[in-house]
């Protein structure tokens, strides 16, 4: 079992023995965040990882946790969308709103899904940069967490290795295409995600062994292993991972 592996670019480890055990750690882990935010800030400004592995992060924040966070003063936002309606079963959106959104008391007026009606995807990553600024009052708005999955090919959000997304310095957000379906989507990129006080990458399960081993055993490499591109100004990144994932 490799065990001497580190993240890339000073980021942190929390590892545990099992999934069973990582979710509710992490649960915990972001109420506390939310609370000390909404003490400081008077908000917690959250976007959400989409796919499968939040799942049970999602409905344990909605049942255990739901009383552990001041929701009324939460804002949701989406680390990456699928270009589907949200009505969609692959959508981001719809995920979270059924296995969290519609548990807790987040008002409509802070639940900010990425746009996925105009016809052209560019036109919708631009508003979602807009729609950013305005629920922040920030020019580059600064999140308080920003929740992360890992594919098993090692990109995270929509940054897909081999994307010119992951290169982007200016834009916050940009239309991506990924190698499956849905190919096109729309994603926080690099400016954006590295303004965030945190980043928590949540990655579990053997399938996803190879992906965080090459990440972490890898030299600098953005284009292959996007996480790579990822260096907080100020904040700090985690790695929540179940050992499973270093058995390779
Ligand atoms: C998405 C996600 C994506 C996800 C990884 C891992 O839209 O699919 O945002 O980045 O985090 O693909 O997906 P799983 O959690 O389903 O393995």
């Amino acid at each position: 079992m490799n065990t001497s592996l580190t993240p890339p670019n000073g980021g942190k480890v929390r590892r545990f023995a099992t999934e069973q055990e990582l979710h509710p750690a992490l649960a915990g882990q972001i109420a506390k965040l939310a609370n000390e935010a909404i003490a400081a800030r008077g908000a917690f400004h959250f976007a959400l990882a989409g796919g499968g592995s939040p799942r049970p992060l999602y409905k344990l924040l909605a049942s255990e946790y739901r009383e552990a966070i001041p929701w009324e003063k939460v804002h949701v936002y989406w680390g990456d969308e699928r270009y589907v309606p949200h009505d969609h079963p692959d959508s981001n959106c719809r995920m979270a709103r059924e296995t969290l959104l519609n548990h807790v008391p987040v008002p409509e007026s802070q639940i900010y899904p990425m746009p996925t009606d105009p016809a052209d995807p560019n036109e919708a990553a631009e508003q979602y940069e807009q729609t950013l600024k305005k629920a922040t009052g920030e020019e580059t708005p600064r999140l308080d967490l920003i929740l992360l999955g890992l594919g098993g090919d090692a990109h995270t959000a929509s940054l897909f290795p081999g994307s010119e997304a992951i290169n982007e310095k200016t834009r916050l957000v940009v239309a991506a295409e990924g190698p499956f379906e849905p190919k096109q989507r729309i994603t926080l990129t690099a400016p954006l995600i590295n303004k965030a006080r945190a980043v928590y990458i949540l990655a579990f399960g053997e399938s996803k062994a190879e992906a965080v081993t090459n990440t972490f055993k890898s030299e600098h490499n953005p284009l292959q292993y996007p996480t790579h591109a990822l260096q907080l100004e100020d904040g700090e990144i985690i790695w929540w991972l179940d050992d499973a994932v270093f058995k390779i």
